[in-house]
């Protein structure tokens, strides 16, 4: 666990160190989960939201892109259900003053439980080596079993505040933390306010004047850009159900834990999609979703025992069915996309709240309906970190030397091909530069002359170059060069002329797209 730390605390560092992301106005020491993205991070970013996009909208005939503002009619949030419930349970500790989720609190407690299960298990499968059975040692181990006991009765509880009629037992979540002894990790004490609910949306106002202006809310999700213009998009594309709209943008939560990097931000960004159906037809198209979305995670080659589906037990009461997928994170399994069997519920609400007929004429049915919608939403950002995280190797070179690499899938790295004059003489920077002009047309080549080759090589490892190509004396002879392979390191030389066939398919979006087929 203490390793797997170590691991993302370095992946965090090299994410700024090679410019892939800074802390917000990083200059007046940041601003709490806010990131911006650097020279190298926009570069992948804006790749993975290519091969989003391109897969859902090339290659599915009957899903259309939008792009909606992020200021929408303050309306929209009370009838989607915002302005009401999308809180969090937060607690202070009146000693060290910090604000805390109640919830997150008792989770912890959990998974400390959890934890201490786990060491009871692992010292004894040293100590009995191939004789070691585990259920026999969890049915029978006092020490396991009283963890496995207090695990059982606080997850009882937490269920039962958190499910309460009428919205979750503040006043119990309270009392789970007193119970519990849990205490500030700051101060160390057990000095709780009240459990409050907070939402988690940021408002500011819209208007010149303080009279006229009214409260507007920065949107904690894209989807409801989408709901508002189903029947704009529906009338004007003449789209048939079923039919589906997809964007990517900016979204805004006022998490009041923030941690772990970019997996928890303030500001962050979806690539959402709603694809709209026939009421009746919802769990088939969910299962199909499911399929189709773990098949695009999957297609990246990161191994299918990295992810998994957590199928939700609870449901939103608008919801008839919901999965999370989860990515194998150093910090273990975390959610980096939602699939949702969302039935009518946002286009009815917003019928209802708007006054106006959101409705679909099916021509088969011959009758109108409001349509169900499966949502797939995924974060920009946890996708980065996922991919950052499983790409990140420290690699012990057979010469003892440790080399950084990250090993990025080539359509989704940021930079395709580094060319390399041997010597900065002899005419070799203008050859470079000569290979650079031709080839930038079809992919992002970058131009690196200080240092010796062996350097440039591992800067070009750490930000993820698949392809790395020296102009040597040779090369002014024969027109041929040495092209180096960033995972296996081996050099082959090739003629400049093959360069852009051997490197171009293998570096396309269009690459991954077409395994998805
Ligand atoms: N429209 C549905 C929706 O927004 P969600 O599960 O709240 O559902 C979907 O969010 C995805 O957005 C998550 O799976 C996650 O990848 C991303 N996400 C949510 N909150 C985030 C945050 N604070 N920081 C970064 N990504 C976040």
């Amino acid at each position: 666990m203490a390793q797997q730390e170590d691991v993302f605390k370095k992946i965090v560092s090299h994410c700024k160190e090679y410019g892939f992301v800074f802390p917000s106005s990083d200059i007046y020491d940041g601003l709490g989960a806010v990131y911006d993205y650097g020279q190298n991070g926009v570069e992948l970013k804006n790749n993975i939201k290519q091969y989003w996009w391109q897969s859902m909208v090339l290659l599915h005939e009957n899903i259309v892109g939008i792009d909606a503002a992020i200021f929408m009619h303050p309306t929209t949030w009370k009838a989607s259900g915002h302005v009401d419930a999308f809180n969090d349970p937060l607690i202070d500790n009146r000693d060290s003053k910090k604000r805390y989720r109640a919830d997150v609190l008792i989770e912890e407690q959990m998974a400390k439980y959890e934890d201490k299960i786990q060491k009871e298990i692992e010292k004894a499968q040293k100590r009995f080596g191939d004789n070691f059975d585990e259920a026999t040692f969890r049915a029978t181990s006092e020490r396991v079993l009283e963890n496995q006991q207090k695990y059982d009765n606080l997850h009882h509880r937490y269920q039962e505040v958190m499910n309460a009629e009428g919205g979750i037992d503040l006043e119990g979540l309270k009392q789970i933390i007193l119970d519990e002894e849990i205490v500030c990790p700051i101060s160390g004490t057990r000095n709780w306010t009240d459990v409050r609910q907070f939402n988690l949306m940021f408002k500011t106002e819209m208007g010149s004047t303080a009279d006229g202006a009214s409260t507007i809310y920065l949107r904690p999700e894209t989807a409801q850009g989408i709901f508002v213009n189903y029947l704009n998009v529906q009338k004007t594309g003449r789209m048939k159900l079923p039919f589906g709209i997809a964007q990517i943008g900016k979204a805004f939560r006022n998490e009041i834990v923030a941690r772990q990097f970019i997996f928890r931000m303030r500001e962050f960004e979806q690539m959402e999609m709603q694809f709209f159906i026939q009421p009746g037809t919802e769990l088939d198209w969910f299962a199909k979703w499911k399929e189709i979305r773990m098949k695009w995670h999957q297609n990246l080659g990161f191994g299918a025992e990295n992810y998994r589906f957590h199928d939700h037990d609870k449901l939103a009461h608008y919801a008839n069915a919901a999965t999370d997928i989860e990515f194998h994170m150093p910090f273990g399994f975390k959610e980096v996309e939602g699939i949702h069997s969302r039935t009518n519920f946002d286009l009815s609400q917003h019928a209802k709240y708007s006054g106006k007929k959101i409705e679909y004429f099916d021509p088969e049915r011959n009758e109108s309906y409001t349509p169900y919608v499966i949502e797939t939403s995924i974060g920009v950002d946890r996708m980065f970190l996922s991919i950052m995280c499983h790409s990140y190797e420290e690699q012990q070179l057979p010469d003892g030397q440790i080399r950084t690499v990250l090993h990025l899938p080539a359509a989704l790295a940021p930079v395709k091909l580094a060319v390399f004059p041997l010597t900065k003489k002899d005419g070799m920077p203008e050859k470079a530069q000569e290979i650079i002009n031709e080839l930038r047309f079809h992919f992002n080549c970058k131009y690196e002359e200080k240092d010796q080759i062996g350097k440039r090589y591992r800067r070009m490892d750490a930000i993820g170059c698949p392809y790395c190509v020296t102009v040597d004396q040779q090369t002014l002879e024969d027109n041929t060069v040495t092209l180096r392979d960033r995972d296996t390191m081996e050099q082959r030389r090739v003629a400049i002329s093959e360069l852009r066939s051997i490197i171009e398919d293998k570096v396309s979006i269009t690459s991954l797209l077409k395994k998805l087929l």
